[in-house]
């Protein structure tokens, strides 16, 4: 009996590797297959800016962005959702990761990564401030045993290392959510700001998909 169950496990099960060298958008197919523990129907990405996530998607997709230059299907503030609690299957989140850039480079980052916010001074020229009020919010709108897929780069700013993904990490358990899998992305090629002559940091070259529940266990 435990060999019949193991085999029929075998055959419908698909490992996911802890490393990917892909698209976002192919990984993103695979994680709603993997995680989920049934077929989502409703999912929102909270930061949808052009759409990159989704090209050759299937899956019907709530696009919420706070600029509406990038037309997504609600503008609105992921901090302060206009969706009822318990509402939602998944949700996707990949916020800006580069505040303050220089002027002249501004346009070229902004084109490429979607980086639309600045960070002053009395936010620590970072973007740790958003994670709490986010991934509260993201708590709410999620039905119990719903899934947060959070896209983080860590990065160089100020001269200092800016540990986002653990600061996201310590937000979302502060939310109720449980860290569940953690998924290395290799880049093509680095964040690079052309200023940069010497730099006594390593070039980033990966960022890190992040899985949560809003349940008490992963499995
Ligand atoms: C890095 S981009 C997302 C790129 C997107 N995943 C893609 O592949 O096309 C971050 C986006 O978050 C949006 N954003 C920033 N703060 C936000 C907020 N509080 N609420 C909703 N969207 C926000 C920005 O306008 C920007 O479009």
């Amino acid at each position: 009996m435990g060999e019949i169950l193991k085999f029929e496990r075998s055959e419908s099960y698909q490992p996911l590797s802890s490393i990917w060298y892909g698209e976002d958008s192919e990984l993103l197919n695979l994680m709603l297959e993997f995680y989920p523990r049934k077929k989502p129907e409703l999912i929102l990405d909270a930061t949808i800016n052009k759409g990159r996530f989704w090209i050759g998607s299937e899956y019907p997709v709530i696009g919420l962005d706070i600029a509406s230059r990038y037309r997504p299907s609600v503008v609105g503030d992921n901090m302060l959702m206009p969706f009822r609690s318990e509402s939602l299957d998944v949700v996707v989140y990949d916020p800006p990761h580069i505040p303050n850039q220089g002027k002249d480079n501004q346009k070229d980052f902004q084109d490429r990564f979607g980086l639309v916010l600045k960070s002053p001074k009395e936010n620590g020229y970072n973007f740790n401030h958003l994670y709490g009020p986010f991934t509260l919010e993201a708590y709410r709108v999620l039905k119990p045993e719903g899934i947060l897929l959070c896209k983080i780069t860590d990065y160089i700013h100020h001269h200092r290392y800016q540990w986002a993904h653990i600061e996201v990490i310590m937000s979302a358990r502060e939310a109720g959510f449980k860290a569940c899998d953690c998924i290395v992305k290799v880049r093509k090629g680095p964040i690079i700001d052309p200023r940069w002559k010497v730099a006594h940091h390593s070039r980033r070259h990966h960022c890190y998909w992040l899985i949560f529940r809003k349940s008490i266990k992963c499995e």
